[in-house]
């Protein structure tokens, strides 16, 4: 039978590690958001794991919505050309809006998101990246809570895809070279 683990060579950060930083995170965001507006706007389709249990572990009230980009044409490297594929539902003019992304990486999603966030006029509007690869960063961009700073190394699982599987491993990994071969 052919299982998705079968492909990674190495676990970098495991459910327990990943579990842990998320409670941490939410008990931040919880604490600096206490009588704010808080609008989550989670970056499809990489953010979804990270938003679900982030939004398990934040105590105050908040709303959800999502967003979608597309840049990586299924490629392992970033094409750095990033396109609106799914705007939100409603207006955020008076909401404090905190970005939910799976990753920083070069910055060009980010910095593209920020620039059409910032054109509706939110209270105010942070970052709340899961992995940062802080070698990769091409734009002037960085995130107000990061989960894991990493190598620059390609990733998968926990939201993460190549060619858009993997997503349902329950860790990121990294995976043999023979995947891409
Ligand atoms: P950026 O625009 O270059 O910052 O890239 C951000 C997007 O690239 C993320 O939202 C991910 O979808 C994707 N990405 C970056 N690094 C990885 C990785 O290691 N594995 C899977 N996807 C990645
Ligand atoms: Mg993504």
């Amino acid at each position: 039978m052919h299982k998705i683990t079968d492909c990674i060579e190495r676990i970098l950060l495991d459910e327990k590690m990943l579990a842990e930083k998320i409670a941490e995170l939410g008990k931040k965001i919880s604490e600096d958001y206490q009588n704010k507006n808080l609008l989550l706007v989670s970056i499809l389709k990489g953010s979804v794991l990270f938003l679900s249990d982030l939004l398990r572990k934040i105590t105050v009230p908040c709303k959800i919505d999502f967003m979608a980009t597309s840049s990586f044409n299924g490629e392992v490297k970033s094409s750095g050309i990033v396109r609106l594929t799914k705007d939100l539902d409603t207006s955020i003019e008076n909401y404090d809006v905190l970005i939910i992304e799976d990753i920083l990486d070069s910055g060009a999603t980010l910095s593209y998101i920020l620039e059409i966030l910032n054109a509706k006029k939110p209270k105010s509007i942070k970052i709340c990246a899961l992995l940062d690869k802080p070698e990769a960063r091409k734009m002037n961009v960085e995130a107000d809570y990061v989960g894991f700073k990493i190598p620059k190394v390609f990733v998968i699982g926990y939201g993460f895809d190549y060619q858009e599987e993997y997503r349902n491993l329950p860790f990121i990994g990294i995976p043999k070279p023979s995947l891409y071969s």
